[in-house]
């Protein structure tokens, strides 16, 4: 799906396709280097994990576990609520492991905050982020995200996994979705 679909939905295009790509790719380089010799274990949030999971994954050149979970901490509207709850938890045990969870954006930060703590309760040997998405302004917490695709303001990005009310997942691109269509 594209701009010719999508197109009166989105107000602005504010990372393209190919921006998305090199981005990851040089990511995928930092990560090569800082976990070279480790058993690296990649956990993807679902759902809107998904875009970003998969093509960091294919753009490193080394082994790589990969695990799923899904939390929520959004209803369908456009706010953080803060309250994060397990919907799928891991397959196996990470005692031991250092893990790198893979987001599509920290917005507030508090899904986040949760998550690691979460995981590090778990005996991990490290755990840290990486998000395609960033919104500095939007922070309610501290969390410190090592890996960051993209700082972006505070506005409502749809796109490359991201939702509004379960649609614009699959653009290729992530955009700033009209006010019309949530207000
Ligand atoms: C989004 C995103 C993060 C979280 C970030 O997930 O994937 O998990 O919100 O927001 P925060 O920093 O304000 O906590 P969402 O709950 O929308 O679920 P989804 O990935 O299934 O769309």
């Amino acid at each position: 799906m594209d701009l010719t679909t999508a197109g009166a939905d989105i107000d602005r295009v504010i990372v393209t396709a190919p921006e998305i790509q090199a981005r990851l790719k040089e990511i995928a380089l930092q990560v090569e280097a800082d976990y070279a010799g480790k058993n690296l274990l990649v956990i993807g949030i679902l759902k809107g994990a998904v875009m970003t999971m998969a093509d960091f994954v294919r753009s490193l050149n080394c082994h790589v576990e990969m695990d799923w979970m899904a939390v929520t901490s959004y209803g369908s509207g456009t706010k953080s609520s803060g309250v994060v709850r397990i919907l799928k938890d891991l397959d196996r045990d990470i005692s031991g492991r250092d893990v790198l969870i893979i987001e599509d954006i920290v917005d507030t930060g508090l899904t986040l905050a949760w998550l690691k703590s979460n995981l590090q309760s778990r005996g991990t040997k490290s755990v840290e982020i990486l998000t395609m998405l960033r919104k500095p302004d939007a922070a309610k917490v501290e969390v410190d995200v090592k890996y960051v695709g993209f700082d972006i303001p505070n506005e409502f990005v749809v796109g490359y996994g991201l939702d509004y009310d379960e649609k614009y997942r699959n653009l290729d691109f992530i955009g700033i979705l009209a006010k019309e269509v949530y207000s």
